[in-house]
């Protein structure tokens, strides 16, 4: 008999200098092999592109239901009936109502309206000289999340303030997830009671969601989770993406500048930028059975962390520059920052149509992007991007009508 002895560490996944900067801890697990215990967070890390992409195309063996969340806690109380914790035919019934508003030919009747919109901000923000592009990415991304889920007004506040708490929940039993829980509580409690068939717009997504009770598709307990999916998915984790797309340009003039002439596409920019930087850095899964991850043996009912952010470096994939920033690379839409599966994100059309609109309308008037100071990072236990990022954008005078 062969006695194996499976990779393990005690690091801190979620520790304040790994937030900061995760991908050296990420690449020293991938050496350690294809899963490494997590003696803290009781999990399997799985950080190299092909084990995170099998499992999340296996959903009957590695289930989000009871497993998206560290916690058992967050699993029940925040994740019970949301989409993206169901499995099987339920998650089919669920996710449905959903993504018919977010198809890509729902999202070209939309277009005008998300065009205009980056036009008008991209305009008024670079006429400010410095501005902070979290600042203006947020203001962006909240507008759309508003209109289109049909919240009322009094919404908007609530989501740019405690969206994210909801990603904190995620992670393990930490300081910023006792912080986070009633937050995220509050969030709850606010689309349970201010929210209703009233207070929503006709003809938008809520709207749908609460058609899809009345039809019978959906039950009526099922709406508030969705609702909570919707504005948990959609909200700090494009303005991340977006963010972190600026980021990148402010720091490479010669994209900014092919961007600004047509020869790359907006699209590439930004899937380059949430390889690298994956707002997403991991969800969860639970082994339904005994299984394997290229050869480490998973127990039935163990945890594994699928690291969307360490699977956009893996030089197994992404070759010997996996850690550089270059858009436009051969399959650079392959990463896996949108999941992959049948839980991949439902609002992928819309994360990259707002980007690539706000990016193009940027590009159109500015004719220099540069840093204008020290950004800083948010921490989040899931989520990765920046709360602040000062930037400058040189007007072209040329150009005085939007793209
Ligand atoms: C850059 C922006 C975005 C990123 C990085 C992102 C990332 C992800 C990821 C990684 C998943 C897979 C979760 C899993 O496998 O467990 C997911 C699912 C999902 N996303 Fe996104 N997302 C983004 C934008 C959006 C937007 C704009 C919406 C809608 C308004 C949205 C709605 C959803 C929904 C509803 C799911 C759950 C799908 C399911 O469980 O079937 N996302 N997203």
């Amino acid at each position: 008999m062969t006695l194996t002895t499976e990779p393990s560490s005690s690091i801190d996944l979620f520790a304040d200098t790994v937030l900061d900067d995760p991908y050296p801890v990420y690449e020293v697990l991938r050496r350690m092999g294809p899963a490494v215990w997590l003696e803290r967070h009781e999990a399997w890390f799985v950080g190299r592109y092909e084990d995170v992409k099998a499992a999340l195309s296996r959903p009957e063996i590695f289930s989000s239901d009871d497993g998206i969340a560290l916690t058992t806690d967050a699993n029940r109380q925040f994740l019970n009936g949301t989409v993206l914790a169901a499995h099987g035919m339920r998650h089919i019934q669920l996710r449905r109502p959903l993504s018919q508003q977010l198809t890509p030919r729902a999202m070209k009747f939309l277009m005008p309206e998300i065009r205009s919109r980056a036009a008008r901000l991209a305009a008024e923000y670079i006429s400010r000289g410095t501005f902070d592009a979290v600042e203006l990415v947020t203001e962006y991304v909240a507008d759309h999340a508003v209109n289109l889920m049909g919240l009322p007004e009094s919404a908007r506040p609530e989501l740019v303030a405690r969206a994210a708490a909801m990603f904190d929940m995620f992670g393990p039993d930490n300081a910023r997830y006792r912080e986070a829980a009633p937050i995220a509580a509050a969030m709850m409690t606010f689309l349970g009671t201010e929210v209703s068939r009233d207070t929503v717009r006709s003809g938008s997504w809520m709207h749908a969601l609460y058609q899809a009770a009345d039809a019978g598709d959906i039950a009526e307990d099922d709406v508030v989770p969705l609702m909570s999916a919707y504005t948990t998915a959609g909200m700090d984790t494009t303005i991340h993406g977006i963010t972190a797309a600026l980021h990148h340009l402010a720091h490479h003039h010669r994209y900014y500048k092919e961007l600004r002439a047509g020869r790359l596409g907006a699209a590439a920019v930004f899937e380059e930028a949430i390889r690298l930087d994956a707002p997403i850095q991991g969800f969860g899964r639970r082994a339904r059975r005994d299984t394997r991850i290229d050869g480490t043996r998973i127990r039935a009912g163990e945890r594994v962390w699928l690291s969307f952010g360490s699977s956009g470096r893996d030089p197994r994939r992404w070759g010997s520059f996996a850690d550089t920033f270059r858009p436009g690379r051969t399959g650079g839409d392959l990463h896996l920052a949108l999941g992959f599966g049948p839980h991949a994100c439902a609002g992928r059309h819309l994360a990259l149509a707002q980007a690539s609109s706000l990016l193009d309308a940027l590009a159109h008037y500015g004719t220099r992007l540069e840093p204008a100071g020290d950004p800083v990072r948010a921490r989040n236990n899931i989520l990765h991007g920046w709360a602040t990022l000062p930037l400058t954008i040189t007007p072209d005078r040329r150009r005085t009508t939007p793209p």
